[in-house]
């Protein structure tokens, strides 16, 4: 075993800057206990320009990393020194500001003389349910739904993951964003969509459910055309058609997602079944996959919604799981990965 998988990691300090989250967190790995959780959200920043602008992004996360770390540690009550190992997320993201977070963490390795980890975004998603979920055990089947991504992993242990389906096209939560837009409302789209939907009748527009054939990917272009086509028909719209609209779009991601989550079921036979990202925030949604859940006898799992969006927690505790199963310290050179599979991040691999 590498000299490095000790209890000497325990009190790890992570940062989070992949898209538009600026987060900075301590979690004591070995005792599961979360010491600090900082997070500035740049919605305001982006609100305008009706998404993610990388170049703002990356400015707002270079404003906020430093004051967010001091604030983080004083809530921790340690200082740096009292750090056993500093992480990063440095994949998949934007390139941008991926190099804000990892290389004010790599700084701070540096002078302080910490060992760095760059961290895996998507599999901070897979591990943080074990942090809260303290009844959840491997292997467990994760449906991942945020703006980026939408995809089922097969999570068999820490570095053990399966990729079983994801989309061919846009993530779940984008397809919510664009639609929103094209209902005019305002970035992000998911909530706001949820929002209005409880003004509308579900049923009242047929959009299309899932592509024929496509196994456990997903295709959600297609419903945006359909809701883009729907909406040039009928150029004035009223407040209830837009509700409508929006009842009858999310019910038909959750009955997509509802039916390709019983066919993941049907090819694993997992028992243990968790949904994150920022989409499984959607009650409609949690709702849909609970019930079928319930019908397939599989435990469900949704965390916390605090930790099912962009966070530096999972960021920390996945790089204390790493380190404590025995993976090593990257060197200061490694790089950012605008795209990194989940699937290569098997332990002791040469990841970056
Ligand atoms: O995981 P996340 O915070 O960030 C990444 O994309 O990594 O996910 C953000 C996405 C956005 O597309 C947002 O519109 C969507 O999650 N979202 C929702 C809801 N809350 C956030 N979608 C549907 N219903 C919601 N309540
Ligand atoms: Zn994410």
């Amino acid at each position: 075993m590498h000299r490095f998988a000790t209890l000497w990691f325990m009190k790890i300090l992570a940062f989070e800057t992949s898209c538009d989250e600026t987060a900075v967190a301590v979690v004591n790995a070995a005792t599961r206990e979360i010491l600090a959780d900082k997070i500035y959200s740049q919605t305001t920043e982006h609100l305008q320009y009706g998404g993610v602008v990388p170049e703002i992004a990356s400015r707002a996360h270079l404003e906020r990393l430093q004051p967010l770390t001091q604030t983080a540690l004083n809530k921790a009550g340690l200082a740096l020194e009292d750090i056993d190992a500093i992480a990063a997320t440095i994949g998949p993201g934007l390139t941008g500001a991926l190099l804000m977070g990892a290389t004010f963490a790599k700084m701070l390795a540096l002078t302080a003389k910490k060992p760095f980890l760059g961290v895996n975004h998507l599999e901070g998603h897979a591990l943080s349910p074990l942090l809260t979920e303290p009844d959840l055990t491997f292997p467990y089947l994760l449906l991942q739904m945020s703006g980026g991504h939408c995809q089922f992993e097969l999570i068999k242990g820490v570095g053990s993951y399966k990729t079983l389906g994801a989309t061919l096209d846009d993530a779940v939560g984008e397809c919510f964003d664009k639609s929103a837009k094209l209902l005019g409302l305002p970035y992000p789209g998911g909530p706001e969509i949820e929002k209005l939907a409880t003004k509308g009748d579900d049923r009242a527009v047929a959009f299309p459910v899932a592509k024929k054939n496509s196994g456990l990917d997903f295709s959600f272009s297609g419903l945006k055309t359909s809701v883009r086509n729907y909406i040039q028909k009928q150029p004035n719209l009223t407040k209830r058609a837009q509700a409508d609209i929006a009842a009858s779009f999310q019910y038909t991601i959750a009955k997509t997602l509802s039916k390709k989550t019983s066919l993941a079921f049907d090819v694993t036979n997992v028992s243990h079944f968790v949904i994150a990202g920022g989409v499984a925030a959607n009650k409609t949604i949690r709702t849909a996959l609970q019930t079928m859940c319930a019908e397939r006898n599989v435990r469900f799992f949704a965390p916390p919604l605090k930790y099912c969006t962009d966070n530096a927690v999972m960021i920390a505790w996945t790089a204390g799981l790493r380190l404590l199963n025995g993976d090593t310290p990257h060197t200061l050179n490694a790089r950012v990965r605008p795209r990194w599979p989940l699937n290569e991040m098997t332990l002791g691999a040469k990841s970056v």
